[in-house]
């Protein structure tokens, strides 16, 4: 038995909702990166003062990248889970346009998200107070 005018009812309800979950997939792959996921303090803000090496940039480090970056894996000549060997990239400004994701290196960490921008803005901040092992 043909019933049009069921049929038409149910499919102008199912066509809007397969538009607006499918609008919303590909909405969702959009916003799926680190700085929708981890959001910065409220307002936006990031509070860059006071940053040290011990307090943040080494725990940083051990959580992101000394697996790949120790010296007995020193991957890209490149050791993180050292102060000196952090400062060697540092001064070489490898390490900043690496985790900010420069064209002309490769993008850390590897096969991951790019680290958080506040996370980046306290390493920033860090670097320009000379990169000090404090
Ligand atoms: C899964 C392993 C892995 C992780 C995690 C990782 N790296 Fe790397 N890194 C590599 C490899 C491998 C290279 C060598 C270049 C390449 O193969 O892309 C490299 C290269 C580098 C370089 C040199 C880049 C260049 O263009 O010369 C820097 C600097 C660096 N990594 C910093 C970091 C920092 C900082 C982190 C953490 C935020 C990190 N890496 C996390 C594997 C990793």
């Amino acid at each position: 038995m043909v019933r049009p005018t069921t049929n038409n009812s149910l499919r102008s309800i199912i066509n809007p909702v397969i538009f607006v979950l499918s609008a919303f997939l590909v909405t969702s792959c959009y916003y799926d990166n680190e700085e929708y996921l981890y959001p910065e303090l409220p307002g936006g803000q990031c509070d860059t003062t006071g940053v040290t090496y011990s307090a943040f940039v080494a725990p940083l480090l051990a959580s992101n990248c000394n697996s790949c970056h120790n010296e007995a894996t020193p991957n890209g000549n490149v050791i993180t889970s050292t102060y000196t060997g952090l400062k060697n990239a540092v001064n070489s400004g490898v390490f900043r346009k690496a985790i900010n994701h420069e064209s002309g290196t490769s993008f850390m960490p590897k096969g991951g998200n790019k680290l958080p921008s506040c996370e980046l803005l306290k390493i920033d901040a860090w670097i320009n107070q000379g990169a000090p092992q404090n």
